[in-house]
Order: structure tokens, then C-alpha cells, then sequence
């Protein structure tokens, strides 16, 4: 849906998402809000007070084209796919939007007794405390949790069929599916990890028996919360899945 955006930047040179580039913007001001309201309300200082209502603002303003550019890129870079992560940002998001807007509220009222409602500064920022960890998650999760190091280059009784078909399935591998599965562990990250698939007898989530034909059907026709990649030719997916065979 967004994709002239970005073909547009990765023919500049940019192929990252975009969301990462502001949303600290969004955290800083968050934090900085919290902590200008609690060194105002500990020094009973009016300009720093009014300092953690400003960064309220700006937290908000911020907060609007983060959410706008996640969203393009969880389309863009997950296909749209329904997981959890991903709903846990939403709802949080769309907390912390209310949250800010009450806090801002309150502070209002209360600068003119001089305090703070330190309580709404202090749920905005958990707000976005659980918004970053959950981006962690996204891009780190469990692929680092079992403390991931590349398997040893050791032969394999595989046959090494055609290593052009499978290497450039490798660069197909890395650009549409790295975000969700490794090759590097069969240990669960978004999606299960594919190492070894074919050397197990069935499929790791719908319990299918591995095969070509399995995989190319999954592309086309994923078996849950996977996004499907009609985009890819019927040589990508031949690619793929010789790519596959070999990890
Ligand atoms: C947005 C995340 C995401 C992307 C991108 C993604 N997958 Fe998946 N994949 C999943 C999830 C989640 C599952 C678990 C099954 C389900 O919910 O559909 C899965 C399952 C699988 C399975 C096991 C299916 C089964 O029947 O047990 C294979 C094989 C697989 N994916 C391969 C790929 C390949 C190849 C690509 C790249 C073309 C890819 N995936 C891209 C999320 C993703």
C-alpha cells in the first residue's frame, strides 16, 4: 500500500523501517515530562512544571506520525501479520494517546496549585516503557534470547543441488522472511525457527510433512498469522525453497 514510499527511499540508499527514526522522539519527551514533573514538584519549581507540560505537548505531537509510520511499517515489513507484538503496541499506542491528553488535562488544573499529577506522568511513561519493549521484541525477541551464535560450517550429507539457486534463495530469505524466522536455531521467534526443516519429518506449526510442495503452498496460502507473499515469482520460491533445504 506504501510501497512507492518506500521504493522511492531504498532507491536513495534507505531500506530501514521508519518507525525507529522517531519514536524516540516519543520516549524522550515522555520521560522528560516525568522528570521535569517530579524535580518541579520536589523543588516546588513553577518553570520546571510548566517544562514537564511542554514536553507533554510534543510527546503528543510526536506521538501521531510514530504511530502513522509503525503502521506503514508493520504493513510494509510484516505483511499486515496479526501477532501479538504487534497488538500489544496497538493497544498500548492508542492508551498512551488517552493518557497523555488526561495527564495534560490535569496538569493543567493542578500547575495552578503549583504540583504535578505525577501518577498520569508516571502511566505515560510505563506507556511507553511497554511500547519499547515490545519493539525489542519485535526486532530482538528470542532470536538473541538463546544466545544465538552461526552453526559451525560443518558438511552435510545434504546435496549441495545448485549453491547459485540456494544462495540467491538466501538473499530472498533475508529480505522477506528474517524479520519473523532464523535459520539459525529451530527455537521459536515470531515464527518458528527453520533450521534443520528438512531434515524433520513434518512441518513445525501445522504438523504438514516437509517437502517443496509444502513450502510453496504455505507462500501462497500461510497457515495462520504468517502473511502470505503472492509478489514472489514461481523462480523465487524455487529458490527458496533450495535455500532452504540447505540450512
Ligand atoms: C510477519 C512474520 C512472518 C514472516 C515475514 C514470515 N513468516 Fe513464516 N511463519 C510466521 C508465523 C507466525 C508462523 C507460524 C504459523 C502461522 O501462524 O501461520 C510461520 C510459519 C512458517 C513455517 C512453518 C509452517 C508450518 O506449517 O508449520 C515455515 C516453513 C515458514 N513460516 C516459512 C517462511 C518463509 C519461507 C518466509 C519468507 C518468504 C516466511 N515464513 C515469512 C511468521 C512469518
Amino acid at each position: 500500500m506504501f510501497a512507492f514510499i518506500y521504493d522511492t527511499l531504498s532507491s536513495l540508499g534507505y531500506t530501514h523501517p521508519l518507525h525507529p527514526t522517531l519514536t524516540h522522539m516519543t520516549i524522550g519527551l515522555t520521560m522528560g515530562a516525568f522528570f521535569f514533573a517530579l524535580g518541579g514538584k520536589m523543588s516546588r519549581s513553577s518553570p520546571m512544571l510548566m517544562c514537564a507540560r511542554y514536553c507533554l505537548t510534543l510527546a503528543l505531537i510526536a506521538l501521531i506520525p510514530t504511530a502513522l509510520l509503525g503502521y506503514m511499517d508493520w504493513r510494509h515489513f510484516f505483511g499486515g501479520a496479526w501477532l501479538f507484538p504487534f497488538k500489544a503496541k496497538l493497544g498500548l499506542a492508542g492508551l498512551l494517546l488517552i493518557l497523555l491528553i488526561v495527564a495534560g488535562l490535569f496538569a493543567e488544573k493542578a500547575q495552578r496549585r503549583n504540583t504535578a499529577p505525577l501518577f498520569a506522568y508516571l502511566l505515560c511513561l510505563l506507556c511507553v516503557v511497554g511500547l519499547g519493549y515490545f519493539g525489542g521484541e519485535l526486532v530482538y525477541g528470542d532470536k538473541f534470547a538463546a544466545g544465538v551464535s552461526p552453526p559451525p560450517a560443518v558438511e552435510t550429507e545434504k546435496p549441495a543441488a545448485t549453491p547459485q539457486l540456494a544462495s540467491k534463495g538466501a538473499e530472498i530469505f533475508s529480505r522477506n522472511c528474517t524479520m519473523c524466522h532464523s535459520v539459525e536455531t529451530p527455537e521459536e521467534g515470531i515464527g518458528p525457527g527453520l533450521q534443520g526443516l528438512f531434515n524433520r519429518e513434518t512441518l513445525p506449526v501445522s504438523g504438514r510433512p516437509v517437502s517443496g510442495e509444502a513450502i510453496r503452498r504455505l507462500i501462497r496460502d500461510p497457515y495462520k498469522n504468517m502473511p502470505p507473499f503472492p509478489n514472489l515469482t514461481r523462480e523465487q520460491v524455487d529458490a527458496l525453497v533450495a535455500y532452504l533445504e540447505t540450512v
